[in-house]
This record gives C-alpha cells, sequence and structure tokens, in this order.
C-alpha cells in the first residue's frame, strides 16, 4: 500500500504527478492558508509533509499526528520548523539548499542596484506624469561599481553574491559565524572577514544573507544601523526579524541610511505599514528564489527527500542526522 503524503501548499502539477506515483498524495492546488488546527487536521494518517516557509510546523503537530515520518520543507530556510522537537518525535526533516543558491544571488542584486539607483521611485514619479525635464540631480544615488560590498552571511548564498561583485570592480567585505577557507575568500571576489561593526562602518552596500534563529534575530538594530555610512545601501534577502522593521523605518526617515531593499519583513506578509509611506525602500513579496526553473527545482528536490525519506533511505537534505526514525 502506497503511504499517504499531504502536499500542504500549491505546486507544479509534474511535481504532484511525480509524487503520485510513489505515494497517495492529498494536495492543495487551490492554495488555501490553514490555520494550525486546520493544518494538523489535514495531515492527518499521513505519513509524509510536504511545506513551505510559510507554515508552521510545531511540536503540537507532531504530537497530534503520530504516523508523520518525514516533513520536507520547500525552502532553504526551515526557522518555521520546530526541528528540535522533530527529532524528539523521530521525524525526519529536510530542506532544499543549492539548488536556489544563484537565483537568489542574481535577486539580492537585482535589490541591491534597484535601490541604489532608485530604480523603483523613479518609475513610480514617471508613472504619475511628473517627467517634464531631465535634470542634473533627478534620482541620483551612490555607485555600485568601486563601491564597499558589505556580506553578512557568507554561507553558499552569500558567495554567490560575492562572487558577482566581481564585474563590479567591489572591495568585498563579510562577516559571518565563522571564517571561510582561503581558498573560498578568494573564490568570493576575495573576500575579507571583518567584525560585524567593521563590515557596518566601512560598507557602502550591506547584503543580508543569514539564517534566521533566536541568534540572528534583530542582527541589524538601531545601533547597528547608526554605525551605517548616510550614503549606505541595506538589502535583506534573507528572512524578516533579522532586521528590526521599526529601527529601520526610523533609520530610513531620518536618513541614518540611504536606502534599503527588502525582500523579507518581521510578521509578513503583513509589513509594517509605514515602509509603503517611503520613498527610500524598494518593497518585493518574499521572491528571492522566485524564477521559474529555481521554484521547479526547489519542488523536486523536496519530492525527492520525501520520496527517500519514505523509502527508508536518507534524504540528501536531511537536517537532523541523529533522529531515530518513527517507525
Ligand atoms: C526562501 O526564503 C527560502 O528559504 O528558500
Amino acid at each position: 500500500m502506497k503511504s499517504r503524503i499531504f502536499v500542504a501548499r500549491a505546486t507544479f502539477p509534474e511535481v504532484l504527478e511525480r509524487l503520485s506515483q510513489h505515494f497517495e498524495v492529498e494536495s492543495n492546488q487551490e492554495d488555501r492558508i490553514f490555520s494550525a488546527d486546520e493544518l494538523i487536521a489535514r495531515v492527518a494518517g499521513k505519513e509524509g509533509l510536504i511545506a513551505t516557509s510559510s507554515e508552521a510546523i510545531t511540536a503540537g503537530l507532531f504530537k497530534a499526528n503520530p504516523t508523520l515520518k518525514a516533513v520536507c520543507n520547500t525552502a532553504v530556510g526551515y526557522n518555521n520548523i520546530d526541528v528540535e522537537a522533530a527529532t524528539s518525535a523521530g521525524i525526519m526533516v529536510s530542506n532544499t539548499p543549492d539548488v536556489l543558491n544563484e537565483t537568489t544571488a542574481d535577486f539580492a542584486w537585482t535589490l541591491l542596484m534597484a535601490t541604489a539607483r532608485r530604480v523603483t521611485e523613479a518609475e513610480q514619479w514617471l508613472r504619475a506624469g511628473h517627467w517634464k525635464k531631465w535634470t542634473y540631480d533627478g534620482f541620483v544615488g551612490p555607485d555600485i561599481h568601486g563601491a564597499t560590498l558589505g556580506v553578512i552571511g557568507m554561507g553558499r548564498i552569500g558567495q554567490a553574491v560575492a562572487r558577482r561583485s566581481l564585474g563590479f570592480d567591489m572591495k568585498v567585505i563579510y562577516h559571518n559565524r565563522s571564517r571561510l577557507a582561503p581558498e573560498l575568500e578568494q573564490r568570493a571576489n576575495h573576500a575579507q572577514y571583518v567584525s560585524k561593526e567593521e563590515l557596518l562602518r566601512q560598507a557602502d552596500h550591506v547584503v543580508l544573507v543569514l539564517p534566521y534563529s533566536k541568534q540572528s534575530h534583530h542582527t541589524i538594530g538601531a545601533a547597528e544601523l547608526a554605525l551605517m555610512k548616510p550614503q549606505a545601501t541595506l538589502v535583506n534577502i534573507a528572512r524578516g526579524g533579522i532586521v528590526d522593521d521599526v529601527a529601520l523605518i526610523a533609520a530610513l526617515r531620518a536618513g541614518t541610511i540611504a536606502a534599503a531593499g527588502l525582500d523579507v519583513f518581521e510578521n509578513e506578509p503583513a509589513l509594517h505599514p509605514d515602509f509603503l509611506q517611503l520613498k527610500n525602500v524598494v518593497l518585493t513579496p518574499h521572491i528571492g528564489s522566485a524564477s521559474v526553473p529555481t521554484r521547479l527545482a526547489m519542488a523536486h528536490c523536496a519530492a525527492s527527500n520525501l520520496i527517500a525519506a519514505l523509502s527508508g533511505e536518507t534524504p540528501s537534505n536531511l537536517l537532523n542526522p541523529g533522529v531515530s526514525k518513527r517507525g
């Protein structure tokens, strides 16, 4: 008999088709957003769950669903899952690293450039019919080429962001939990390891690419923003909560920094309404990995992890290798 699985959010039909060759699949192609209780009810009787970073996968869900053996997140980040509770409950947890590195790094640059060169602000002005003449100071911003790029969080995506700076003749500085091996620093455009404070003082453009955890909560708050140059920009493609949004709004208003490009927010999709009033911020709805090939690769990666997990194999992207699997 095929194992029963639940796919919590809408996905590519071809991925559902692939899953249905292995499992009895229940899916949510209407893409409803479930309450915690509804999700628990939909997972009832299932051995596998394919989730996205939008679902909170809690100890309560594991307790209420003793049949569950594997949760496969369709995201590299997994702060939506209580991995410790999953491990205690004997449930395998996986994510989708690597397949999105380059696409997400591309998007960090999209935001960086749009933010520094004030693209959305200029377009909104143009669309509003204000363009009557050229002016020497119209929408001027800082340069990107020749500037210092500061990357906080130098994992695989951070390194891909840094590598791209070679074409812009930039100096790269980075901060990370641990220093990279010299050959990785060299590949990342000769990135130099500095303290977070030094990075914030020196960088012209700061990009945040670190995972969210209790330790990284509010990595950038009022004190950190105060260290940055008034001409500097800040890009967050990592997770809401890494930046203190209220402090950032105050800094953008006060001119503590020049501008910010944000793909992620505290409490998203409900973002702080004051962001919408600010001109010096570029706002996007958590689309860092949103290229067609990458989203498809992520969906297939999650599917492969689940197929392995429920066939008694070790999923390639198992996050809790110490787990003693549920029987
Ligand atoms: C997206 O935010 C991801 O973690 O993949």
